[in-house]
Order: structure tokens, then sequence, then C-alpha cells
């Protein structure tokens, strides 16, 4: 593992990112910090499409038969090895991909997906991991023909937290950034959007603004998605 915690940017893949996968369907990812809303948008994002007449399947991070068991004992046991991670990670999305979201798009359906590759990989990457070695891993999952890139501070993200604090892994605990888990939220998640953003164009991430309300939020996202349709 240490060979693969270096930080540096050398063997990078080809901004071009992933390969497109070909199929008729359309494949719409939602990414984002934590409590950016990925998931009120997906949901929101699924009625809207199925209102007009759109067949949509949604997927989101860790919900594979064979994985996500392994990913929660990983959780509860508080194992932080953040390559051992990102290969749970890994592993999950690649049955999804063969079970659920190229099926999906075989079928012509619109697939939305609550989160993708690029959160693990921004955990992965905020904790060391070599981001030439990351692109690699990820090489098998197919490009999605639309990365919608929730746009929220940490500040807002902290403010939607309701009456539960963040866990352990949502504060990044394990990074020792702050032994105050809201401050450590605070830390962990700049570093994350700092990613998102410096991600943002060799990624082609459409950037929202979604610190307003979730049918402001909603009514930025719509019309976004409604014109990449229109458009194929
Ligand atoms: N625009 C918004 N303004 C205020 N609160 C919001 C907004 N969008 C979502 N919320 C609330 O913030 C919380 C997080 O939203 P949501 O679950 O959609 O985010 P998420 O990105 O999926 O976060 P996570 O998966 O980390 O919980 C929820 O309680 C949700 O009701
Ligand atoms: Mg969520």
């Amino acid at each position: 593992m240490t060979a693969l915690v270096t930080g540096r940017e050398e063997g990078r893949g080809s901004p071009a990112g992933l390969e497109r996968h070909g199929q008729p369907g359309l494949f719409v990812v939602l990414e984002g910090t934590d409590r950016a809303g990925r998931s009120t948008h997906v949901r929101r994002l699924e009625q809207h499409l199925r209102y007009r007449g759109r067949g949509v399947t949604r997927t989101s991070l860790a919900t594979s038969l064979l994985t996500a068991k392994a990913i929660r004992a990983a959780k509860r046991e508080r194992r932080t090895d953040p390559v051992e991670t990102v290969l749970l990670y890994a592993a999950d999305l690649a049955e999804r991909i063969e079970q659920v979201i190229l099926p999906s798009l075989r079928a012509g359906l619109v697939v939305l997906a609550d989160r993708y590759v690029y959160t693990p990989m921004a955990r992965a990457a905020t904790h060391g991991v070599d981001p030439g070695w990351l692109d690699r891993l990820f090489s098998f999952a197919p490009a999605p023909d639309l990365t919608l890139l929730l746009d929220v501070d940490a500040e807002t993200a902290l403010a939607r937290q309701g009456r539960h604090g963040p866990d352990r892994y949502e504060a990044g605990m394990d990074l020792g950034l702050s032994s105050d888990a809201l401050e450590s939220f605070r830390l962990f998640q700049d570093r994350l959007h700092t990613w998102f953003e410096a991600q943002a164009s060799h990624y082609n991430f459409t950037r929202i603004e979604a610190r307003g309300t979730p049918d402001a939020v909603a009514a930025l996202i719509e019309p976004v998605v409604d014109t990449f349709l229109a458009g194929r």
C-alpha cells in the first residue's frame, strides 16, 4: 500500500477519463460533498423524468449484493485503510455496473446514480492515495453522459445536519484534523470540496449551485437534464 500512497500526479489517465458506454440509455450522475443534497435530487429527478414518461433506474453507492455488507462491516469496525476502502467501493460499483447500470442503459433507460466513482476517488485522494492509480482502478467504469456536481460549502452542509451530528466517516475523523467532530467535518468536507473543484474540468462536471432551497436547486437541475435529453 505504501507505493500507492504517494500523492504524485504522474501516471495519470488521460483527461478524457472513462470510456463511453455506447448504449441507447442516458447515464446521469449526481455528485458532491456530504449533505450536498445528492439523494434528495436523485429522487426528485427520478420523479421529474417519470412524469415526463421516461423510464428511470436509480442506483446508489454501497447497495450491491456482494459488497454492501462488507462496506458496512468495515465502517462498523472503524477500518480506515484508504486503499482497502476504495477497493471495496470499486467492487460494489463493478457489481452494480454489470447488474444494474449497463443492463438499464442497454434497455434505453435513464440511469440516475447517487454518487459514482468520484466520491470514493475524492475520499481516497484526500487520504493520500495516488490519483493516477485511482484513475486506473476505476478505468473499468463507463463514463457518465452527464455528471452534475452539487456545489455546497462545508458550513452550509453542517447547517443541514439536523439533530444528528456527522458520523466519523463524514467527519474524516481518522485524519486527525480535529478532535471536535464538527470542526473535523468542516475541515474534511472542505478538502473534498477542493478536490471536486479541482477535478471539475478533468472529469467534465457540470457545476450546480446547490446552497438554495431544494425547490431552487431542483429548478437549476431539471432544465440542464431536460436540455441534455432533448439533444439526444
Ligand atoms: N437545498 C437544501 N436545503 C436545506 N436542506 C436540504 C437541502 N437539500 C437537502 N437538504 C436536507 O439536508 C439533508 C441531506 O440531504 P441529502 O440526504 O439529500 O444529501 P446527500 O448529499 O445525499 O447527503 P448524505 O448522503 O451525506 O446524507 C437532508 O436532511 C435533506 O432533507
Ligand atoms: Mg445521500
